[in-house]
């Protein structure tokens, strides 16, 4: 099987036609799904009117020379955040002319997305910023709203991974649709990357759906392993989908990261949101900043365009007035418009021109601009 580093490898001589540099040195080559022989990978696109049949014919082309039988390459315009980012990046690294900065492989960074590999996400020293999304109890939303706002950071142009921190209950790979598994490098593991999106899950090294029958301290170790074993390179934020209530893992992942902010997730209901209120007090208990509350299943938009209060109604609200905090978001009841045959197909990620991914790419604005000036 090729392994991401030799796909990065035979790309690598490829220039991107906006900005003349290397694709994989400007981090233009994401999303990269390896199984068996078949490789899948997004193209960000800088420029308009690029030759995509020739980009796509070439790339195939490199990706069969290492024995890649089915490449399947896309295509996505940069965004906006994206370029921003790029050009930030560009404008700290470019070498002025008569200068002679040194290139990637001679300071030995890290190529891919062209910054250096991080140490561990716990050290002190650490970039990284921590999220949670907690609630009071099962089945609100908690691990669609993660995944959501993790793919809405990530087209905001942040470096973005989740730890489905569900250790027994793991949902995310399935929300994303994800098929493929993490593979090993050396002692590390490579996450799986999806939307642009890091992801490492339990559900990856568990057989066939089998049930998972530790303890606690196994748990706990397992999280560990998760932020130390895992070759998450730099992040700007790494997302936690932790299970319901204030159980065994939602404790070890508070005492872990003692840096973390947390978003609570309810759904309208006043009962909800008072059920929800208890991981809020965990959160504030442990130390953790509270970031906002999501109001989940908010409501429900019926054919003739009316709003139907179908959880009732007011419950996030009360919740940010009870932790002194925000209600950042409402999303309504809905489920993805993907359909299965769609290379990007998932069952729980909202695409970006729809009314719930802009009410997400929302969301992470506000996010971004709590987080990023503190
Ligand atoms: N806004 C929504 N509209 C419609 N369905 C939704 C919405 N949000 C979540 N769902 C669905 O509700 C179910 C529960 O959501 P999800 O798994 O995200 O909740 P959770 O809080 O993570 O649950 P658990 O506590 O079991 O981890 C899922 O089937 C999900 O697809
Ligand atoms: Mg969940």
């Amino acid at each position: 099987m090729v392994t991401r580093e030799q796909i990065l490898e035979v790309l690598s001589g490829f220039y991107d036609g906006g900005y003349h540099q290397p694709a994989v040195e400007l981090g233009l080559i994401r999303d990269i799904m390896i199984k068996g022989s078949r490789v899948a990978l997004t193209y960000v696109l800088t420029e308009e009117g690029a030759n995509t049949a020739l980009y796509k014919h070439e790339m195939e082309e490199a990706l069969r020379s290492i024995g890649v039988m089915e490449p399947h390459i896309r295509f996505r315009p940069i965004t906006e955040y994206e370029r921003e980012a790029l050009e930030k990046k560009l404008g700290v690294n470019r070498p002025v002319q008569g200068s002679s900065s040194p290139t990637a492989a001679e300071t030995g960074d890290e190529v891919h997305g062209g910054r250096k590999a991080a140490g561990s996400l716990l050290d002190p020293t650490s970039q990284t910023r921590f999220l949670a999304v907690a609630s009071g109890k099962g089945g609100v939303g908690k691990s669609t709203v993660t995944v959501n706002l993790a793919v809405a950071l990530a087209r905001m142009g942040r470096k973005v991974g989740i730890i489905d921190a569900d250790i027994y209950g793991f949902s995310v790979p399935d929300m994303m649709g994800i098929e493929e598994r993490p593979v090993a490098e050396g002692d590390k593991i490579i996450p799986v990357e999806r939307f642009g999106v890091k992801v490492i899950s339990m559900g990856f090294f568990v057989e066939d759906n089998a049930p998972i029958i530790w303890r606690g301290p196994m748990l706990g170790k397992m999280l560990q392993n998760f932020f130390q074993e895992v070759e998450w390179g730099e992040l700007d934020y790494l997302l936690l989908d932790l299970p319901p209530g204030t159980g065994d893992v939602a404790l070890d992942v508070h005492q872990m990261l003692p840096g973390s902010q947390e978003i609570i997730v309810t759904t309208p209901h006043a009962t909800a949101a008072f059920v929800a209120a208890r991981a809020g007090a965990m959160a504030l208990h442990t130390g953790h900043g509270i970031v906002g509350i999501v109001e989940n299943m908010s409501h429900y938009v019926n054919r003739l365009g009316e709003v139907e209060y179908v959880f009732g109604r007011g419950g996030g609200a009360k919740l940010a007035e009870e932790l002194h905090t925000e209600l950042l978001a409402q999303i309504p009841l809905g489920a993805p418009d993907n359909a299965p045959a769609d290379p990007d197909f998932s069952p729980s990620v909202y695409k970006s021109d729809t009314e719930t991914g802009r009410l997400y790419d929302r969301l992470a604005e506000q996010v971004a601009s709590k987080l990023e000036t503190v």
